[in-house]
């Protein structure tokens, strides 16, 4: 457990140095300047283009507000849009989660524009507009640009508010989550009939599930993807912990697993934006490198794989 002392210098070092120096021990002169260019994709819905790496803030952003806690989480995000970030995705379903990323936003004042998300997850109409209210009330935003029905619950109700609110100026866009293979035939459905502008589901170097039907069918219909578990929840480190990079992160411009594990899914050409998740700045700092460089072609993710299955 950090004292409050280092959580704070955590901040105040997190702020005053390029976000590349908290990665300094590891780095290749490659990566320590910021020359690398920064990766952006298209939303299809509208052309709106949005960097690579976005935030997750399950359980990380599950936090009381005591002033040490709002101060590690500050340094998260001022990580994040040292990083050119600027996708955050949240939901009520995450405890705390939307109000300490309202607390740290309201508290930086003037910070880089964000691309904010949430998700509706109740049942009911009424209860389906409150709770989404209440959302923005906590994230501190006027309008969301973007919500989705998570895990499907009660969307046909929640997905026609949204389509009424997205008329109305009142969401930018609209979309439906899941997560980790679940109810994939009826979201499947949901894709092909109705007029979403993203989907959110899992997909990673350990599971490649969504690679059989979701991302093909996001091309297809141009759909916007959001990538959660890029890490499977963190478990991914676990079986490269200790092993040397191969010599193919150098070339994709990755200097940890981490930038490896999001530019493995990067490289597929359906996805939009992937939200890793963290609670320390250090973590953040690294994500947020794969916001910039090179991407690996087909050959070099089938080697990706090799070297993954082979840990
Ligand atoms: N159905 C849904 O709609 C749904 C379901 C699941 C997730 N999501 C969204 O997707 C987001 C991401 O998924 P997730 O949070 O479940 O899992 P994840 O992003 O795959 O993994 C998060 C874990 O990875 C660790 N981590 C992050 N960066 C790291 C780094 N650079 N080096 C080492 N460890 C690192 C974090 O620990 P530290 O805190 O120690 O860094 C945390 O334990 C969620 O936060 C949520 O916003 C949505």
């Amino acid at each position: 457990m950090l004292t409050r002392r280092q959580l704070l210098q955590l901040g105040a070092s997190t702020l005053a140095l390029p976000a590349s120096s908290l990665l300094a021990e590891k780095q290749t002169p490659a990566q320590s300047t910021t020359t690398l260019p920064l990766i952006q994709r298209p939303i299809p819905s509208s052309g709106e283009r949005l960097p690579v790496i976005g935030m997750g803030t399950s359980r990380t952003f599950d936090a009381d507000s005591s002033p040490e806690t709002l101060a590690q989480l500050s340094a998260v995000i001022e990580a994040f849009f040292a990083g050119k970030g600027s996708v955050i995705d949240s939901s009520p379903m995450y405890g705390t989660a939307e109000s300490r990323v309202g607390d740290v936003l309201k508290q930086m004042k003037d910070h880089p524009k964000v691309f904010a998300a949430t998700k509706v997850w109740t049942t009911g109409k009424e209860q389906g507009i409150a709770e989404m209210e209440e959302s923005a009330r906590r994230m501190n935003v006027k309008h969301f640009d973007l919500i989705a029905v998570h895990n499907l619950v009660d969307w046909k109700t929640q997905l026609n508010t949204l389509k009424a609110w997205k008329k109305e100026g009142k969401v930018r866009y609209i979309g439906i989550t899941t997560s980790h293979g679940r109810d994939h035939d009826e979201f499947l459905d949901v894709m092909r009939t109705e007029p979403i502008d993203f989907v959110q589901f899992t997909y990673n170097i350990a599971n490649l599930t969504a690679e059989d039907r979701i991302l093909p069918l996001a091309q297809d219909k141009g759909i916007a993807t959001m990538i959660n578990r890029p890490y499977q929840r963190g478990s991914l480190f676990k079986k490269s912990k200790g092993k040397d990079l191969p010599s193919l992160a150098n070339d994709i411009d990755c200097t940890s697993w981490g930038q490896f594990y999001l530019k493995f899914i990067l490289g597929h050409p359906a996805i939009t934006t992937v939200i890793p998740a963290t609670s320390k700045a250090r973590h953040m700092v690294d994500n947020m490198q794969a916001n910039f460089g090179r991407l690996p072609d087909k050959q070099q993710r089938a080697e990706m794989l090799r070297i993954f299955n082979s840990l």
